[in-house]
């Protein structure tokens, strides 16, 4: 599936850029294939329009942002967060603006730390994370980078529970334990859950995050996907600690992704340091991206093109998923085959 070829993709939110990140000037961003313009506008709240001025089409996010407004370098024009032009510097006074002097403008939101974007009319509201906004819980942010494949091979890998013991050698993963002890798929409306039990190793940087001393210990997995590039993964140790992923692989285009990923704990700072905690996930993220980043970003829907296992029953819902909800929107499948 090549994501910039699927409209109806554009119908879901997706985390673009850290509040953090903006400030007083532009940044730029590419979702779907679309470049786009993220400021802060005059209430201080993000808009998002299309980077491309629609006088002679220079990228407005090289510009600056006057009184809330975006302004072009080239010749100053200026628009607001719905697109309009609302200054021209060039017209005499009692000259009106025309009508026709707009960009497209985007849907555009904060949540959880971050500037969602939706480029259509969304179909879902942005996944629900209850415990990002307990009191009892903490908030930290990991990730923000770009990842050289497919959302969907990232997807994917969160619920395969039989990687871990080939690929994350350094972290987590153990020899002893090649398949999940449990592993239970509920599909929902929008998406999928996963209960499963896997054994894993516990490396001395875990023993000091999780407090627990033993070498060996066992996850219970709680994982949500959410349609289409949104997982949460719950892991719950045997200590009481909830230690909570989530990941978004925002689609850039069809072979990059930008991998948005914070965590939400049940302990402290006192328990255990924040650097600590990204520290382990930073080492368990890269031994993921060194193998996702050499699998085909043209992921296929259908399930005869490649071979699986019972492990990857996730995965083959979700591309089940996908095809359904493409059919729904009058969409057929869009692969580098039938548009070369
Ligand atoms: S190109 Fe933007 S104002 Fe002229
Ligand atoms: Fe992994």
């Amino acid at each position: 599936m090549l994501v910039t070829k699927q409209p109806v993709l554009r119908k879901f939110w997706y985390p673009a850029i850290p509040t953090t990140e903006l400030s007083s000037s532009p940044k730029p961003f590419e979702l779907l294939g679309e470049k786009i313009v993220i400021w802060l506008n005059a209430a201080g709240k993000p808009a998002a329009v299309q980077d491309r001025c629609c006088h002679r089409s220079a990228q407005l996010s090289i510009g600056k942002v006057v009184d809330g407004n975006i302004c072009c370098a080239y010749h100053g024009w200026q628009f607001d967060s719905e697109g309009a032009c609302v200054c021209v510097p060039q017209l005499k006074k009692d000259e009106v603006i025309s009508a026709s002097y707009k960009v497209q403008s985007y849907r555009c939101t904060e949540r959880y730390g971050y500037v969602w974007v939706c480029l259509g009319e969304p179909l879902i509201d942005i996944p629900e994370i209850d415990e990002a906004t307990k009191p009892d819980y903490r908030l930290l942010h990991e990730f923000y980078e770009p990842w050289k494949c497919a959302a969907l091979r990232v997807m994917e890998n969160e619920f395969d529970l039989a990687h871990p013991t080939f690929v994350h050698t350094t972290t987590f993963g153990s020899e002893e334990h090649p398949i999940p002890e449990l592993m239970k798929l509920t599909e929902t409306e929008w998406g999928l859950h996963v209960h499963g039990v896997l054994g894993v190793v516990n490396p001395e940087l875990q023993q000091q995050n999780l407090k627990m001393e033993a070498k060996q210990t066992f996850r219970t997995l709680d994982m949500t996907w959410f349609m289409p590039f949104t997982v949460k993964l719950q892991i719950t140790y045997p200590n009481g600690l909830t230690h909570i992923i989530i990941n978004t692989m925002t689609p850039i285009n069809d072979s990059t992704s930008q991998m948005v990923q914070f965590c939400v704990r049940n302990d402290t700072e006192a328990d255990t340091k924040s650097s600590d905690v990204v520290a382990f996930d930073r080492a368990v993220t890269l031994e993921d991206k060194h193998i996702l980043e050499t699998t085909d970003y043209d992921v296929p829907l259908s399930v005869s093109q490649e071979q699986h296992m019972f492990t990857d029953k996730p995965g083959i819902v979700m591309r089940k998923k996908l095809a359904a909800l493409l059919k729904a929107h009058g969409e057929v499948e869009q692969t580098k085959s039938n548009n070369c």
